[in-house]
C-alpha cells in the first residue's frame, strides 16, 4: 500500500471512531475503585497536592514529609520533601513481613519453555545478597551502575538491588548497540555494569557481553562487570574485570540479610536515556519518593488490580514502561507479575495468547505496533486459546489506530475487557493520560486525564484549542511521577520542557480535544519517529549515516508504516566518488544497525542530488515528508532549494 493511502486511511479510521462508544460493562464498573470517573476526577483536581498526598499515605515511609509540593525552584518541582524512604521499603520490605512473603512476586518463562518462580520472600533474599555483592565492590548511594540485559528475573534483582543501597541504576536497553551502550556508560560514568552471557529471542542467542566488550573497548570507564549465566554461552571473561553472577553470590559476603538504605524522597533512583529531537540521547532523572506514589497510584487505578491478579506488562524491562509496569509498581502493590524471555511470534505468532492460557493471566499490557503485528495472522491464533482469565487490556507507546483497537478487544478480550489506552513518556514517570475501566471507551483515544493530572491542548499562544482543533499537548499542574531533570544538563531540561509556555510542561505530542472533551493524540511535533513504539530521534540516524565514509549529508523523517506505526526513511548525500546503488543502500541500513540498534534501521534509503533546506542551511524535514506524502508543502518560503 502507498504511504498516501496508509495515511488516508489511518484519518478515515478515526473520524469513524469518534462516534464509537464502548460502555463499561456493569459488572466492570460494580469492581472498579473508581466507579465514577468524572465525579472521582472533579475532586481530585479540587487540591491537587492534597489528593496526592492522600495516595503517599498509603504506602510507607520511614519519615513522613514536611512539604507535599515544593514549587520554590520551579520548575525543579520536587514532592514529599523531607520525607525518608526507598522505594525498596515498599517494594520488598514490607511485603516479606506479611502473608504476601509466600506469594509469588515474579513467574517468568524463557523462550525454550524453561520457567522459574520467586516469591516475594525469595525475591528479597536475592536482592538483599546482590545488594552485599554490590557494595562490596565498592558500589555507593549516589554511584551509577549500567545494566545491559533482556528479560530474565536477574535484571529485576539487579535493579532493586542498586535500588537498596541508593545506587542510580541506568538500564541501557539489550536491543541498543556497542556504540549506543558506549555513550551512555560514559554520560552516566559507570564503574559498573551488569549484564548476562546471552538472551534467547527468536531461537538464537543475542551475544550481549561481546556487545558489553566492545563498548567498554570504547569507553573504558567500566571496572567491574557481572555476568549473569543464562544462555550457556561462551563468553570471553577478562581476569580482574570480569565476574560471575553466581560466583559472586555463592561468596560469604553475600548474606541474606541487608539494611536498605534510608533516602531523602527527593534521592535519584534511576536514569534512563531517551530521545530527543536534537543532539544526543539524554538521561532522564527519576526520584525514589514521588515516582512510587504516581507509578501505584496509576497502575491500581487504570488497571483495578488486586491480590488475586496476574499482572503481564509485556514491554521491556530496558524502557520506562518496564521499569515503572514490570519492575517497580506491581511489587509495591504486592502483585503476581509474569515475565516472558522471547517475542511473541515465534516459533508461532500464538505464543503470548498460549502463555495467557497457560498461566492465567488476567492483566495484559502491550503495544499497538504488537497488535498490529499479531492482527496480521488472523483471529484464529488467539481464538484457539482459552483467554477467559483475562480481565484488563492495556497499550502504550503510540497512538493506537482504532482497527487494532478493536481486534484487540474483540478477539483478545472477547468484547469484554477495557482496554486502557495509556498516554505517557519516559519523563511523567507514570500515566498521565488514561481511561480507568468504569469509563466510556472510544477506540483510539486515551480519553481524559488521570485524577490529579490537568493536562490540555493549547496552540500557539498557550489558550485552550477548541474542540477537535489540533495543538499542543501540555500538563498546566506538576505530579508526582514527574522527571526531576536531565542528568548533568539542567539548561537542557529547563528549555525542552518548560521553555514554550513558561510553568507548563510541553509533551512534545500534537493532539486534539474532541466535544466530550477526549484526548486524540497525533504524534510528536518534534523530530523524534516513533518505531513500534520506540521512540528514536532524528538527528542520532542522521550523525550515525553522516560517520558512514560513503556519506555527505543525511535526512531521517518517519512515514506511516502498516505495522511499525512509523518507518524510518532516509534522504543520504553523497560524498564524492561514491555511487548510489542497492548494495551501498543495504550497507548503509546495516551500518546504523551496528552504530545504534537494529530497531533503527532504515526502511527506505534514497539518494536524491540535493535536500530541501532553508537559506541557513537547515534541512526542511517537513518538505520531505510532504513530497512523500504528495501533500501540500506549505510554506517554502525559507527553501533555498
Ligand atoms: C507516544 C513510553 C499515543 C507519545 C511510555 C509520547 C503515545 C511518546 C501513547 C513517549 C499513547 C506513548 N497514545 N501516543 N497511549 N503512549 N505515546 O518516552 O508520542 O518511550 O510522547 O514513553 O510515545 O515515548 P516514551
Amino acid at each position: 500500500m502507498s504511504d498516501l493511502v496508509l495515511e488516508a486511511r489511518r484519518v478515515a479510521d478515526i473520524e469513524e471512531a469518534e462516534h464509537e462508544v464502548y460502555v463499561p460493562d456493569p459488572g466492570v464498573v460494580e469492581h472498579s475503585y473508581i466507579k465514577d470517573p468524572d465525579a472521582f476526577y472533579a475532586e481530585s483536581v479540587k487540591d491537587i497536592p492534597a489528593f496526592w498526598e492522600s495516595q503517599a499515605e498509603g504506602l510507607d515511609w520511614y519519615k513522613k514529609w514536611d512539604r507535599v509540593l515544593d514549587d520554590s525552584r520551579a520548575p525543579f518541582y520536587r514532592w514529599f520533601v523531607g520525607g525518608k524512604t526507598n522505594i525498596v521499603l515498599n517494594a520488598l520490605d514490607r511485603h516479606v513481613k506479611t502473608w504476601r512473603k509466600n506469594k509469588l512476586a515474579l513467574i517468568w518463562e524463557g523462550e525454550p519453555g524453561d520457567s522459574r518462580t520467586m516469591s516475594y520472600y525469595a525475591l528479597n533474599r536475592e536482592v538483599n545478597k546482590f545488594s552485599n555483592v554490590l557494595r562490596g565492590m565498592g558500589v555507593k548511594k549516589g554511584d551509577r551502575v549500567t545494566i545491559y540485559m533482556g528479560r530474565i528475573p536477574e535484571i529485576m534483582v539487579a535493579m532493586l538491588a542498586c535500588a537498596k543501597i541508593g545506587a542510580i541504576h541506568s538500564v541501557v536497553f539489550g536491543g541498543f548497540s556497542e556504540n549506543a551502550l558506549g555513550d551512555r556508560i560514559e554520560d552516566a560514568q559507570s564503574r559498573v555494569l551488569i549484564t548476562q552471557d546471552g538472551n534467547w529471542l527468536r531461537g538464537k542467542v543475542i551475544d550481549l557481553k561481546t556487545i558489553v566488550d566492545a563498548a567498554i573497548r570504547r569507553s573504558p570507564v567500566v571496572e567491574k562487570v557481572i555476568v549473569v549465566q543464562r544462555a550457556n554461552n561462551a563468553v570471553n571473561m577478562e581476569a580482574g574485570r570480569d565476574f560471575w553472577y553466581h560466583d559472586l553470590m555463592s561468596l560469604p559476603i553475600a548474606m541474606t540479610s541487608s539494611e536498605t538504605e534510608v533516602m531523602e524522597a527527593t534521592d535519584p533512583l534511576y536514569m534512563l536515556y531517551t530521545s530527543g529531537s536534537t543532539g544526543k540521547p539524554k538521561g532522564l532523572v527519576h526520584l525514589h519518593g514521588g515516582y512510587q506514589v504516581g507509578i501505584a497510584s496509576t497502575l491500581k487505578y487504570a488497571f483495578d488490580v488486586s491480590d488475586e491478579d496476574r499482572w503481564w506488562c509485556a514491554a521491556d524491562p530496558g524502557w520506562v514502561t518496564g521499569h515503572s509496569y514490570i519492575v517497580y509498581a506491581p511489587l509495591i502493590l504486592g502483585l503476581t507479575s509474569f515475565m516472558y524471555e522471547g517475542a511473541p511470534n515465534f516459533p508461532y505468532p500464538d505464543r503470548w495468547w498460549q502463555l495467557i492460557a497457560k498461566y492465567g493471566i488476567s492483566h495484559f499490557y502491550t503495544a499497538p505496533t504488537a497488535i498490529r503485528g499479531l492482527m496480521r495472522f488472523g483471529p484464529a491464533w488467539p481464538k484457539r486459546h482459552d483467554l477467559s482469565t483475562l480481565k484488563v487490556l492495556g497499550t502504550v507507546g503510540e497512538p493506537i489506530n482504532p482497527e487494532a483497537w478493536r481486534w484487540y478487544y474483540r478477539y483478545v478480550g472477547q468484547n469484554r475487557c477495557p482496554v486502557i489506552d495509556t498516554w505517557w513518556q519516559t519523563e511523567t514517570g507514570a500515566f498521565m493520560i488514561t481511561p480507568t475501566p468504569a469509563r466510556a471507551l472510544k477506540p483510539g483515544s486515551a480519553t481524559r486525564p488521570f485524577p490529579g493530572i490537568v493536562a490540555d491542548v493549547v496552540d500557539e499562544n498557550g489558550e485552550s484549542t477548541e474542540a477537535d482543533q489540533e495543538g499542543f499537548l501540555v500538563i498546566k499542574h506538576p505530579w508526582p511521577a514527574m522527571l526531576a531533570g536531565i542528568y548533568g544538563d539542567p539548561d537542557r531540561y529547563v528549555n525542552t520542557y518548560w521553555g514554550k509556555f513558561p510553568g507548563v510542561y510541553l509533551a512534545g505530542d500534537a493532539a486534539r480535544k474532541d466535544a466530550d472533551g477526549y484526548f486524540w493524540v497525533i504524534g510528536r511535533i518534534d523530530d523524534v519517529i516513533n518505531v513500534s513504539g520506540h521512540r528514536l530521534g532524528t538527528a542520532e540516524i542522521e550523525s550515525a549515516l553522516v560517520s558512514h565514509p560513503a556519506v555527505a549529508e543525511a535526512a531521517a523523517i518517519g512515514l506511516p508504516d502498516e505495522v511499525k506505526g512509523q518507518g524510518i526513511h532516509c534522504w543520504v548525500l553523497l560524498r564524492n566518488g561514491y555511487q548510489a546503488s542497492d548494495a551501498l543502500a543495504e550497507d548503509l541500513k546495516l551500518h546504523v544497525r551496528r552504530e545504534i540498534s537494529p530497531i533503527a534501521s532504515p526502511d527506505k534509503i534514497y539518494f536524491p542530488s540535493t535536500l530541501p533546506k532553508t537559506r541557513s542551511g537547515k534541512i526542511m524535514r517537513r518538505v520531505l515528508k510532504a513530497r512523500a506524502l504528495g501533500m501540500a508543502e506549505g510554506d517554502v518560503s525559507t527553501l533555498e532549494e
